[in-house]
């Protein structure tokens, strides 16, 4: 038995290495017809300047790289090495001279997916250095290789088999310091997830070499459309030890084929001249920093070629290192691609010499198609949780953050965003638990995106330009501990759920230099400050210093002329007030509005709109009243709001409503929950509280869809931040038969006040009786409706015209509530936040009892949901995946199931 050459087997290496280094000359003349969108290719020429794509001389449409990258600069190569058929790619490179790691993001349609990726260089002397750099290569979070250019002619290409967790995959370039990373070319294509099955979610295969047996021209390079999965066959031409065995018919692939080898590439194959020889070639292991002794995955193609009479037999064994690799003999098919390969990966020797014989039985020599070896890699580090990913970018993009924000966030670390913290626990994806975005000059408002970082603990956005309200979606990250907004723009108030949390404790919030943040730190230095140093008390009609400074009112200023344009000189008067009149106004878009103009001869007025102002255009709530504008020119004053069409709530408990319709349980109960709402972010939301101090039905307005909103803020005074239990003021406020009695006895109002004057309004609401009635005294309805509930009956105080209409318990509880929050002692009263949770049960009692009869309730239609799940179903059933387990005839190896399994024709 002979060897074959010395020569042979070095030849067979250098084709090998070639792979990886062809040259550009035999690039350039690559034949390929590939084509992008319906194969799913993406195809980038790096550093085309520019937004249109060419289709390339082999029929590969190449997009320009902008869309995929942010940084680096684009750059020609140099005219030496511009050849007339060298192809358009090679022309220009992406180089990235600034930042340790520069990353293309590759968007791809579904997560979970398996790709073939190329990355190709050719250095050119872009920089004019002539000098070759060295530099890592990443995908995702994961070492895939180093690129180590070692000539401005060569054409460095590196492909890997990886299988992407997410819908989309990004390429890193790591400068290692060893010269500038650039990049020419960059290759996506999507594979069956059944392909090459030693790709899985924690191995990649990085191609070593893929070589095609028997063309006889060095130039015939095979890829799609002969391949439709775009893998690029080098010839091995070696007319000396081996001749070629080919045919022109159609050599098939197996049903379930788990590598594919395209028709052009198995209908040649070698077989020694000799017909004694063995066919033997090898590759050299090639240690890694990380990994000395890389493992390995071979794949050897095999078919058949000729049609051999019975009495022939062509039978081989397929050794590795002198040790049989495939344990039996191998005969393979006629016309069927059939292959030999390891799933798992050899690590052992610095050489792994091939060697295929012809056994004892054979009476013709072996023969071998193709050949691919890859390398392992792990990709068993798992990219920064996915949700964490797409808020920070989108963050990133939003702010135009430039930074080192590119690649994932967390990962590696040495590369990990900067500003941003992570934890990384072993069996999960790293987590963002920090982020510092101080002095970063962030402009805009804070983005809804910081909302979706769920396991942030610290978020620092001071000293930026931020403006607009603050999320309350923020209070929902429940592992927030630290929210540092100082320094900024905000306006608005701090929200309720972030007041909650500051309530419990659980979150510290920092806020101070906001001027317009409705909080201690904010307005009430100039505005809400209850004490007689406020500058309400300085305020005179003829000071404008005064306006300028305290009134710095967000909303449109009018003129008196034209308030009398909008009201028509006053024509509508939509009611009286102490203060003077309001009219009915209509703005130049249509919007009709509602204007409160201070009469001539009111002088307490002036202070009173001045607070009302002052309060409107700092704290915001659907339930609260909203001014439009105020006027302020000479001796006229007036504030214009929205327009509530339905007026207030007195006159609808009256009966005297718009439409004299009498408002139902449920309505009563809804309008009740809604001014608690707006109440309770008096107390709660604004910081210090606010005391409306003038709760009552008149002032609860009503828009065209009965929803409530809180009026009249003239009265409204701001807790002392120092001691929050009270509010000093001189003289008593607010409307008989509402008044806290405590209040009346300290002149001391508290938010219990509010809790009291609530209890009354809601009581009317219970009874469609007046605060005092008469009965035939006059009488509180406090009383009134004590004396009748302590008989027990609820059906003696309930409003009558309702005509049993309700939920008796969802009545029950709302009187209760009203007793409550009416009780004399202000400890014993409920927060408006326990009114609106009692409330909110009230209106579910009454929700319930209204569905639990039929009928008043159609905004479910169950017929069309049953409809689209079974359509869901329908479409599993016809759409899922089988997953084809791999019937490896072996322990160790993967074979190609043959005849069994393949069409019947033969
Ligand atoms: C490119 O594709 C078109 C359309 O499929 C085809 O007609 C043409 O022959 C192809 N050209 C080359 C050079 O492959
Ligand atoms: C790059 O390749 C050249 C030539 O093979 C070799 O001399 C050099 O050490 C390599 N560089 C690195 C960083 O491995
Ligand atoms: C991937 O393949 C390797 C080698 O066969 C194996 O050790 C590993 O468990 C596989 N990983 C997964 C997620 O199947
Ligand atoms: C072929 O290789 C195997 C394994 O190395 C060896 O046992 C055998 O003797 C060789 N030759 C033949 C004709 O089987
Ligand atoms: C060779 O042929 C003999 C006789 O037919 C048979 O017993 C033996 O299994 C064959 N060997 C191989 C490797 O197929
Ligand atoms: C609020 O008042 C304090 C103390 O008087 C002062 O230091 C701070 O600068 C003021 N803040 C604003 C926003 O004016
Ligand atoms: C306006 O009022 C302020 C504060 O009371 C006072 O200092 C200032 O002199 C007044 N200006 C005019 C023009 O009256
Ligand atoms: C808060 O007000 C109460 C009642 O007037 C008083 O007793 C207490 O000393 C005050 N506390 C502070 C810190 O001012």
């Amino acid at each position: 038995m002979e060897q074959s050459t010395p020569w042979a087997m070095a030849q067979a290496r250098s084709r090998l290495l070639l792979l990886c280094l062809a040259t550009a000359a035999s690039v350039s003349v690559l034949q390929a017809r590939a084509q992008t969108d319906t194969m799913g290719f993406i195809s980038i020429d790096c550093g085309l300047p520019g937004t249109a794509s060419y289709l390339d001389t082999s029929n590969i449409t190449y997009v320009p790289d902008a869309a995929f990258i942010d940084t680096g600069s684009n750059s020609n190569i140099s005219v030496e090495y511009v050849t007339p058929k060298l192809k358009k790619l090679y022309l220009n490179v992406r180089s990235f001279p600034d930042g340790a790691r520069n990353c293309y993001t590759l968007r791809t349609a579904n997560a979970g997916h398996k790709f073939l990726l190329r990355a190709i260089f050719m250095y050119g002397n872009h920089d004019g250095l002539g000098r070759p750099p060295v530099f890592d290569l990443y995908v995702g979070v994961n070492f895939w290789t180093m690129v180590n250019i070692t000539a401005a002619d060569a054409v460095v290409i590196q492909e890997a088999i990886v299988v992407v967790p997410e819908d989309f995959v990004q390429v890193c370039l790591v400068n290692t310091g060893t010269g500038t990373p650039f990049i020419t070319g960059l290759e996506l294509r999507p594979l069956k997830s059944t392909l090459y099955p030693q790709a899985n979610a924690t191995q990649g295969l990085v191609l070593v070499g893929r070589l095609n047996f028997g063309p006889t021209d060095q130039t015939d390079i095979i890829r799609y459309p002969d391949d439709l999965h775009d893998r690029i066959w080098f010839p091995w031409v070696n007319p000396t030890n081996w001749a070629v065995l080919s045919t022109t018919n159609r050599v098939q692939n197996l049903d379930d084929d788990i590598f594919e080898a395209p028709s052009k590439v198995m209908q040649t194959a070698i077989t020694p001249r000799n017909a004694s020889m063995n066919i033997e070639f090898y590759w050299d292991s090639e240690p890694q920093p990380k990994d000395p002794t890389p493992g390995y995955i071979g794949i050897l193609y095999f078919s058949e070629l000729q049609l051999l009479p019975s009495n022939v037999v062509r039978q081989f064994y397929i050794n590795l290192n002198g040790q049989l690799w495939y344990p039996r003999g191998m005969t393979p098919d006629y016309l069927y691609s059939d292959s030999i390969s390891n799933d798992n990966p050899v690590r052992d020797n610095a050489r792994y010499n091939i060697s295929i014989n012809a056994t004892a039985n054979s009476t013709l020599p072996p023969i071998i198609n193709a050949v691919e070896v890859f390398s392992v890699i792990s990709t068993r580090n798992v990219g920064t949780d996915s949700v964490d990913v797409s808020a920070i970018t989108a963050i990133k993009a939003k702010y135009h953050i430039l930074k080192n924000w590119m690649g994932d966030p967390c990962l590696p670390k040495n590369f990990a965003w900067n500003g941003l913290t992570c934890s990384f626990a072993i069996s999960s994806a790293p987590r963002i638990t920090g982020i510092n975005m101080s002095f970063s000059g962030l402009n805009g408002d804070i983005s809804s995106s910081f909302a979706d970082i769920k396991a942030v603990q610290y978020l620092d956005l001071s000293h930026n330009n931020l403006s607009g309200t603050i999320p309350d979606s923020l209070s929902q990250l429940s592992s927030l501990t630290v929210l540092d907004l100082t320094g900024n723009q905000l306006s608005g108030s701090i929200p309720s759920g972030l007041l909650k949390r500051i309530q419990d404790g659980s979150l510290n919030i920092r806020y101070g230099n906001n001027p317009n943040l409705c909080t201690d730190a904010g307005p009430t230095n100039t505005t809400l400050k209850p004490q007689n140093e406020t500058p309400m008390s300085h305020v005179t009609t003829n000071n404008s210093t005064y306006e300028e400074r305290s009134l710095q009112l967000e909303n449109r200023r009018f003129t008196y002329r034209e308030l009398e344009i909008i009201t028509n000189n006053f024509q509508r008067v939509l009611g009286q007030g102490g203060f003077g009149s309001v009219y009915h106004g209509l703005l130049e878009d249509g919007t009709q509005v509602a204007i409160k103009l201070r009469s001539d001869s009111s002088n307490q007025g002036v202070k009173e709109f001045v607070a009302e102002a002052q309060i409107l255009t700092q704290i915001h709530h659907k339930n609260l009243v909203s001014m439009i504008g105020y006027c302020k020119d000479g001796e006229y004053m007036a504030l214009v709001y929205e327009y509530m069409p339905e007026g207030n709530l007195q006159e609808h408990i009256a009966g005297n409503g718009h439409n004299r319709k009498l408002l139902s349980w449920r309505q009563r109960l809804k309008i009740a929950l809604e001014s608690a709402q707006g109440l309770e972010y008096l107390h709660k939301g604004c910081n210090p509280p606010l005391i409306h101090r003038d709760v009552k039905a008149t002032n609860i307005l009503l828009n065209s869809k009965l929803e409530a909103k809180i009026a009249d803020f003239g009265l409204s005074k701001a807790f002392n931040r120092d001691n929050d239990t009270h509010v000093s003021t001189n003289s008593l406020v607010g409307t008989p038969g509402y008044v806290d009695p405590e209040y009346q006895n300290t002149m001391q109002p508290t938010t219990k006040s509010d809790v009291y004057s609530f209890g009354v309004m809601l009581l009317e609401l219970v009874t469609g009786r007046p605060a005092v009635l008469r009965d035939p005294e006059p009488i509180s309805i406090i009383q009134w409706s004590r004396q009748r509930l302590a008989r027990g009956n609820i059906e003696d105080i309930v409003d009558p015209r309702m005509h049993g209409n309700y939920d008796i318990n969802s009545v029950w509880k709302a009187a209760d509530i009203a007793l409550k929050c009416t009780m004399v002692a202000s400890t014993q009263r409920p927060t408006m936040t326990d009114v609106v949770m009692l409330l909110q049960e009230c209106l579910e009692l009454q929700q319930a009892c209204i569905d639990g009869s039929g009928g008043m309730n159609g905004n479910f239609s169950t017929g069309s949901s049953s409809d689209l799940y079974s359509g869901y179903n329908a479409y599993n059933a016809h759409g899922q995946f089988t997953d084809v387990s791999q019937g490896s005839t072996d322990h160790n190896f993967l074979r190609v199931p043959t005849m069994a399994k393949g069409p019947a024709a033969r």
